[in-house]
C-alpha cells in the first residue's frame, strides 16, 4: 500500500531507498507511546516489539546487531577477507540486486551506467567500471568487506553484515563486469526532483499547533491544578518564558539530563497527580512547542557544568559511533570528514551538524513536516529514532539517556544561536 502522494520521496523514503525498510507509508501519521526512561541507569533498548519507527514505516528487527545503547553488549563485526566464488555469476540477476533497495542498494552511492533514477554521488562513478580490467575477486572482496580495503570506508560490508549472500555477490560482479559505457556523474542540484527541504524561509508554524499547546497548559489535571496554577510567563515566577531556550538541562534532584518534554511530565506526575505525556505524542509535542515558542529568539543556552559536559561528550560519542546492520554512525552522514555529506544519497543530500555548515539543527524542534503528506509535529527525539530505524539500527526508546544525550549534544552545536523552534518544514515547491 503506498501512499497516492509517495512520489514526492521526503527523507523518509529516500532513507528506506537505502536501507531496504519497507516502504509501506500509514495514512496517518503515528504517535509513538513508549513510556520515557524513569531511571538514568534504566536500560534503553526497546523491548517492546518495536515494528515501526518514524513516519508509520513497517521495519524489520535489528536486534543482532550492535544499537547505541551504552550497555550494549554487541560487538560490531570485525571485517571479513573473503575469496571468490567459484560460480559463474548472472549479470542480470546482478543487476537487480544491485538496484534492489533491501539487497545491494549499489545505486544510492554509485553511477551505474546510463540506466538507474537519480543515482547517488557518495562513491566513485562505476559506469565504466569493466573497462579497468579489475579481478573479480577484488570487486567479490569489495563488495562483501570493503573494510578491507578501507577500514573507514562508508561502504557497507555487504557479506559480513548478512545483507547479500555469496551468490548474490557473485552475481553484482558479474554486472560490474558489464559496465562499459561512461557516464557523466550528475552535477548538482538542478539534478533533484525530489525536491529540497525549506527550512528557515518559512518558519511561521501554523498557529493551531500553538493553541493546543496553550489549551493543554491551561487545561486541569487530575488534581484540579493546571500549569498555570503554578507558573506564570514573563511574571513573578516559577517562570516559564526563558525555559524553552535551556533544555535539555541537567537535573540534580533526578540525576541525569532531561528534555524539555520530561521537566513538563515530572510536574504532571508530582504537582499535578497527572499521567506523563508519551513522548513522540501529539500533546507532548504540542504542550512543548507552545512552551519554546514563548523562548521564541532567545540565545539556545547549554550550562557550563560537569555533569552537562560529560552528557555532551557521552552524546558526541554516541554521534560518531558506529552502530546497526549497515555499520553507519550519525557522523557518517552528518560530518564533512566523511564522504556522504553535500554529496547525492539518491534523492537526497545529507547536512552536517558538526561542522559550522548547519549548526542550526537542535534550534528547529518541535517540527511539523509537510512533504508530500502532513507527517504532523515531529520531535527531535523522533528524528533522531527514525534516522536509527531507516539504517537498520534497533531504535532506542524516545527519551532514554542515549537520545536525550545525543539531543543535548546538538543542541549545544547551536549554542547562542536563537532558537527558532517551533517550526514548519516543507518540500520546496508545495
Ligand atoms: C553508502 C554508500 C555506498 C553503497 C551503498 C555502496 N558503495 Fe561502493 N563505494 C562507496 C564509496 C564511498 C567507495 C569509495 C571507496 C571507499 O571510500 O572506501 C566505494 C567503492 C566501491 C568500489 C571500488 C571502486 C573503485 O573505483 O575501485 C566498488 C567496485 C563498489 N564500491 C561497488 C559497490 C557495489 C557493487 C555496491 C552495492 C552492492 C556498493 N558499492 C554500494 C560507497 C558505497
Ligand atoms: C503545583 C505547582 C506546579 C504545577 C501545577 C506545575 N509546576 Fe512546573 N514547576 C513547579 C515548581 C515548584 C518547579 C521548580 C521551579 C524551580 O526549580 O525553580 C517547576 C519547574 C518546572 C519547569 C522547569 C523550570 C526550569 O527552570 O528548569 C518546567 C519546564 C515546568 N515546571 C513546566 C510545567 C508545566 C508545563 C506544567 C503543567 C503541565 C507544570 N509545570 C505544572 C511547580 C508546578
Ligand atoms: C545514511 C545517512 C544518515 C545517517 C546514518 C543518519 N542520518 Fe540523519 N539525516 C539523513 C538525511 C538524508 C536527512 C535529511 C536531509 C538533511 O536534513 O540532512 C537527515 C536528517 C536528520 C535530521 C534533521 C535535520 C534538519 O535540519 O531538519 C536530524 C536531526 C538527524 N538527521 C539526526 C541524525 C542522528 C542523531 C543520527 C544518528 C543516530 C543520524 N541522523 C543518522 C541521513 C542520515
Amino acid at each position: 500500500m503506498l501512499h497516492k502522494v509517495s512520489k514526492f520521496l521526503c527523507t523518509c523514503f529516500m532513507l528506506s531507498a537505502l536501507t531496504g525498510a519497507a516502504q509501506e507509508e500509514e495514512h496517518h501519521h503515528h504517535h509513538h507511546m513508549q513510556e520515557e526512561a524513569q531511571q538514568p541507569d534504566s536500560s534503553s533498548t526497546n523491548h517492546q516489539e518495536h515494528q515501526h519507527a518514524g513516519h508509520g514505516m513497517v521495519l524489520p528487527e535489528f536486534k543482532h546487531f550492535p544499537t547505541i545503547a551504552y550497555d550494549e553488549k554487541l560487538k560490531p563485526r570485525l571485517p571479513q577477507l573473503k575469496a571468490a566464488m567459484a560460480i559463474h555469476g548472472d549479470p542480470e540477476l546482478g543487476k537487480k540486486f544491485a538496484y534492489q533497495s533491501d539487497k545491494g542498494r549499489c545505486l544510492n552511492c554509485h553511477v551505474l551506467g546510463p540506466d538507474g533514477e537519480q543515482p547517488g554521488t557518495v562513491g566513485p562513478n562505476l559506469s565504466a567500471y569493466a573497462l579497468r580490467k579489475i579481478n573479480p575477486a577484488v570487486t567479490f572482496q569489495q563488495i562483501w568487506d570493503a573494510r578491507v580495503h578501507n577500514p573507514n570506508t562508508v561502504m557497507p560490508a555487504f557479506g559480513t553484515y548478512d545483507l547479500l549472500t555469496k551468490e548474490e555477490v557473485a552475481h553484482i560482479v558479474a554486472y560490474l563486469q558489464t559496465l562499459k559505457t561512461p557516464v557523466d556523474t550528475p552535477a548538482d542540484l538542478a539534478y533533484s526532483v525530489r525536491g529540497v527541504w525549506v527550512v528557515g524561509e518559512d518558519l511561521t508554524l501554523d498557529e493551531t499547533y500553538l493553541e493546543e499547546g496553550k489549551r493543554l497548559f491551561e487545561r486541569a489535571g487530575a488534581n484540579g491544578g493546571s500549569c498555570v496554577s503554578c507558573h506564570t510567563v514573563g511574571g513573578k515566577g516559577p517562570d516559564l518564558k526563558e525555559v524553552g531556550a535551556s533544555y535539555p538541562k541537567w537535573n540534580k534532584q533526578q540525576k541525569r539530563v532531561l528534555l524539555l518534554e520530561q521537566r513538563i511530565n515530572l510536574c504532571r506526575s508530582q504537582f499535578m497527580d497527572s499521567p506523563h505525556y508519551p513522548l513522540g505524542s501529539a500533546e507532548s509535542n504540542q504542550l512543548t512547542s507552545y512552551l519554546k515558542s514563548l523562548s521564541r529568539h532567545l540565545p539556545i543556552r547549554v550550562a557550563k557544568d560537569a555533569p552537562t559536559t560529560a552528557a555532551i561528550a557521552r552524546g558526541k560519542a554516541s554521534f560518531q559511533h558506529r552502530a546497526g546492520q549497515l555499520n553507519f554512525a550519525c557522523a557518517t552522514c552528518h560530518t564533512t570528514d566523511q564522504p556522504v555529506v553535500g554529496r547525492w544519497l539518491r534523492g537526497e543530500v545529507t547536512h552536517s551538524f558538526a561542522d559550522s555548515d548547519k549548526i542550526y539543527v537542535a534550534a528547529q524542534w518541535p517540527k511539523h513536516f509537510v512533504g508530500g503528506h502532513d507527517q504532523g509535529l515531529q520531535s527531535l527525539q523522533q528524528r533522531i529514532e527514525h534516522c536509527q530505524a531507516v539504517t537498520n539500527t534497533h531504535p532506542l526508546r524516545l527519551g532514554s539517556p542515549e537520545y536525550v544525550e545525543l539531543e543535548l549534544y546538538l543542541t549545544s552545536l547551536s549554542k547562542g544561536m536563537p532558537l527558532l523552534a517551533p517550526t514548519l518544514s516543507r518540500l520546496r515547491g508545495e
